[in-house]
């Protein structure tokens, strides 16, 4: 039946659109490498899921009018995260978001709410995603110099702060940067607004990436609640992976009271940015959650960061001067020709470029790439 409707509707050159699009995924899926996709996962199982419309409009810690969602899988996922970045118990809060974009717009939204006077400060190498939210916002702010390395000059931060040390401040710190995966130290960052005497500060952590990484590995920088975080944005499709964009914010219950409204039409409290919301991406992120557990992502981890020192030792074997910052799955080296980019997918930012390996970047991918940069050298 669902087919004789299919066919009814969509005409032959509609049907092979579809079937290039799909035949054309797996090959452009193995040259992706330079960005943080990991193309390795099965929802299959959830399938039949598709058939529903679950919306989970408002706040996912209350109750909605609109019964087909998935709010209690959205508050597991919450509570999962909120573990993942020590985030103290009473303070528990946050919702499935369309990506780290949301997040970060969430999650400065909140800190104007909290500190409207405040100048927002934040690095030259912070996501796009950032300018853009501070000119929807319409916030004031400073962009400081970044390090060698991708990381936040601490030195211009210094300054800037004491000069302007009557006002709030709001950092934009970022846990795993685009181009370099640097974390930019919040420990660092809270000393400074305190030897400034700033007592009103905000510090919102883009974790688009590496809030899946930082909470597996031994030694990671300072980025969490524990460390000073106000809230932190994750991207759910990066590092775990999806079909569509996901994403989680956390947030203080504390801050979000300042924007709740209660909607009496659905029975919801009006917390989050959209209305609608997207009610099967808790879903996958819970199945990916509860099939991998904490076990199975350190694990990942682990291999992500193998792979990163396998590819940096093999380009640098080459002669390639390529690095990377301490836990980050990000490899940097100068701009390859034009012949690689066009075989490859690899991000690529003025004179530099990286790799970033996911749990599906295999080793023998590495390899090709490696020699594709001597056969075809910049
Ligand atoms: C540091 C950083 N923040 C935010 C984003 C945006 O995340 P999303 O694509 O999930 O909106 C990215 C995407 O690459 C990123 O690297």
């Amino acid at each position: 039946m669902e087919n004789e409707v299919y066919q009814r509707i969509l005409s032959e050159s509609n049907k092979k659109k579809l079937e290039k699009t799909l035949s054309s995924a797996e090959d452009l899926a193995a040259k992706s490498i330079g960005y943080p996709c990991n193309f390795a996962f099965d929802y299959s199982e959830l399938l039949p899921f598709f058939s529903y419309s679950f919306n989970n409009l408002g706040d996912p810690f209350n109750s909605s009018n609109y019964r087909l969602n998935t709010l209690d899988y959205e508050r597991e996922v919450i509570d999962f995260f909120a573990d993942l970045t020590d985030m103290p118990v009473d303070e528990r809060w946050g919702y499935v978001t369309n990506g780290g974009t949301e997040g970060n717009l969430y999650g400065l939204f909140l800190a104007r709410e909290t500190l409207p006077e405040a100048i927002v400060y934040y690095s030259e190498d912070t996501h796009y995603s950032i300018g853009k939210a501070l000119r929807l916002l319409n916030m004031r702010c400073i962009m400081l110099r970044h390090q060698k390395n991708g990381e936040v000059d601490y030195e211009d931060l210094k300054e800037s702060v004491k000069i302007h040390r009557d006002l709030p401040a709001i950092v934009l710190a970022t846990a795993g940067t685009t181009m370099t995966g640097a974390v930019d130290n919040i420990k660092i960052i809270r000393e400074i607004l305190k030897e400034n005497l700033i007592s009103d500060f905000y510090i919102h952590v883009d974790a688009a990436l590496s809030g899946m990484i930082l909470p597996f590995v031994e030694d990671p920088q300072p980025w969490n609640f524990s460390d000073g975080a106000d809230s932190i944005s994750i991207s759910g499709h990066k590092f775990i992976g999806a079909p569509v964009p996901c994403g989680v914010v956390l947030a203080k219950k504390s801050n979000r009271d300042r924007v709740a409204r209660s909607i009496e039409y659905v029975g919801a409290l009006d917390t989050t940015l959209t209305g609608s919301r997207n009610g099967l991406s808790p879903l996958m992120l819970w199945y990916a959650i509860n099939r991998d557990g904490k076990v199975g992502f350190a694990r990942k981890v682990k291999y992500c960061l193998g792979v990163a020192d396998y590819a940096l030792n093999a380009l640098n074997k080459c002669g390639i001067p390529a690095w990377r910052n301490k836990n980050s799955n990000t490899i940097v080296f100068p701009k390859p020709s034009c012949d690689v980019l066009e075989k490859w997918d690899i991000a690529v930012y003025r004179d530099i470029a990286h790799i970033i390996t996911m749990p599906s970047t295999k080793h023998k991918q590495v390899d090709a790439l490696v020699n594709d940069l001597l056969d075809y050298p910049a």
